[in-house]
């Protein structure tokens, strides 16, 4: 099951409040050990903005995982699905976010993007609009997805890139825009991927990134 996060405002607390911490089975009190020493229900900011944010929280003693986020982040009108762990100041916009992934701090989502389950997107990943990307996948840090071949301060139109399932992405990897990448791929550290990738698990690596 994924939840569709919409503000809610004027409803009860959660049944684990500032009140009413929750607890590891040990008994001992988690709500100061992580992120926050808060739980927070998803909730709207002032000037109707809609903003969810909630902290991460100790789920233990929990029956299920629940989709957790860092306070700081901004996630606009999202779906994500359960177990997805959310670190601080990220910023995701009407994104698609699949069940069990952990988004790094200081990600960015653009709208629009799909990532499918159990993916991993490190800190400071810039996923921008038109970018879909399967389950499994590694997002190194830094990595940098390109939508507009001629940017200019006028916005074009969007070309889509597609990273297929169980692909690896090494650290500051930049994906030129209209790229798809093919299963099972590892793209190496710093490569500037200028060409689709459509084999299937192979290494690419370097600039202009190429099949080893
Ligand atoms: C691409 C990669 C998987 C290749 O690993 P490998 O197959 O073990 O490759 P090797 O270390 O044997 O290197 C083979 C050659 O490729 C070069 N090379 C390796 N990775 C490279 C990269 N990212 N960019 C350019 N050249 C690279 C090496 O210098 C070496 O060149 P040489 O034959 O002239 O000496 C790996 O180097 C890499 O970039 N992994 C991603 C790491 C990462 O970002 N992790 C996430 C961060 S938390």
């Amino acid at each position: 099951m994924s939840c569709h996060l919409e503000p809610t405002i004027g409803k009860e607390k959660h049944a684990s409040s500032v009140e009413n911490p929750p607890t590891c089975d040990c008994g001992k009190d988690t709500s100061v050990d992580h992120m926050d020493n808060r739980l927070y229900k998803p909730t709207r900011r002032k000037n109707d903005v809609k903003i969810t944010h909630v902290p991460y929280k100790n789920t233990s003693s929990l029956s299920f995982r629940p989709v957790m986020f860092s306070k700081n982040s901004v996630i606009e009108e999202c779906d994500i699905g359960d177990g997805t762990i959310i670190w601080h100041h990220c910023n995701l916009y009407r994104c698609s976010i699949g069940k069990n992934c952990e988004i790094g701090s200081f990600v960015e989502i653009g709208e629009g993007v799909t990532i499918g389950d159990n993916c991993k997107i490190l800190p400071y990943a810039f996923i921008c609009p038109g970018v879909e990307i399967g389950s499994n996948c590694f997002i190194g840090p830094h990595v940098v997805f390109c939508n507009d071949r001629y940017p200019t301060v006028i916005e074009h139109g969007v070309e889509k890139t597609i990273i297929s399932d169980n692909v690896n992405i090494g650290a500051g990897a930049v994906i030129l825009p209209g790229i798809s990448i093919g299963q099972y791929c590892t793209i190496g550290a710093g490569s500037i991927v200028t060409k689709p990738i459509q084999k299937i698990g192979v290494i690419a690596y370097g600039n202009p990134a190429k099949v080893v």
